[in-house]
């Protein structure tokens, strides 16, 4: 089985020492940046946005895997593509006509996602996924880190790797929000590709060994 990759969300960073906190991701065993963005629209809080995800991107040396929590997406498509982004994830509830959004990511020369809030059935994915190379299962409400691990999230990984397994697809599937050294074995398990981890991590009196942990066990 393939290795888990973990992704420390910057959401949790110190904003105070950005490229203190990138430097050490850079350092530790994470595969991923992980870049929460948020409208204060599609969810009730504002995160950052270009000229933070620039000074970020100028000192990341991982690829930078964005996550939109905004409305209307497609205005930006361009924007996050220019700014370094290798993935760029979609709400499914933030977007009237996905497949064409997931073109444009593509053709912006980005792998494309998709993300499902916690109450969104993964079974309404199912004419998209050939298309997709990551589907982001919310086992938290978007908006906020530092939150409770929805359980009714395993379920979901498990429901969504049957369905990978009979269309014969590739998307991998990441889990966002409160992971935790506690749940990460059995979200590998479910079938979980990608564990985002922003609190966990970040607040860790020391979150190089806190990601080693992550990557140790979930290998
Ligand atoms: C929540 C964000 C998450 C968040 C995860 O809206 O999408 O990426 O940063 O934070 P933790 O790991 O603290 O739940
Ligand atoms: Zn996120």
């Amino acid at each position: 089985m393939a290795q888990t990759l973990i992704a420390p969300s910057v959401l949790a960073a110190d904003f105070a020492n950005l490229e203190r906190d990138v430097t050490m991701i850079n350092k530790s065993q994470a595969d991923w940046f992980h870049i929460d963005i948020m409208d204060g629209v599609f969810v009730p809080n504002i995160s950052f946005g270009m000229p933070v995800l620039k000074a970020i991107g100028s000192h990341a040396q991982k690829p930078l895997d964005v996550h939109l929590m905004i409305v209307d997406p497609d205005r930006y498509t361009k924007t996050f593509a220019d700014l370094g982004a290798e993935i760029l994830t979609v709400h499914y509830e933030a977007c009237t006509h996905l497949h064409r959004s997931i073109q444009a990511i593509k053709q912006h020369g980005m792998k494309a996602g998709v993300a499902l809030n916690p109450h969104t059935p993964v079974h309404l994915l199912k004419d998209i996924l050939g298309d997709l190379d990551l589907v982001c299962l919310m086992s938290v409400n978007p908006g906020f880190g530092g939150q409770k691990f929805i359980e009714r999230t395993y379920d979901k990984v498990r429901e969504l790797a049957a369905m990978r397994a009979e269309q014969n697809a590739g998307f991998l599937i990441e889990i966002d929000g409160g992971v935790t050294s506690e749940n990460a074995m059995a979200l590998k398990n479910a079938g979980a590709d990608v564990l985002v981890a922003g609190s966990f991590v970040f607040n860790a009196d020391d979150p190089v060994a806190t990601v080693a942990d992550l990557k140790n066990l979930t290998q």
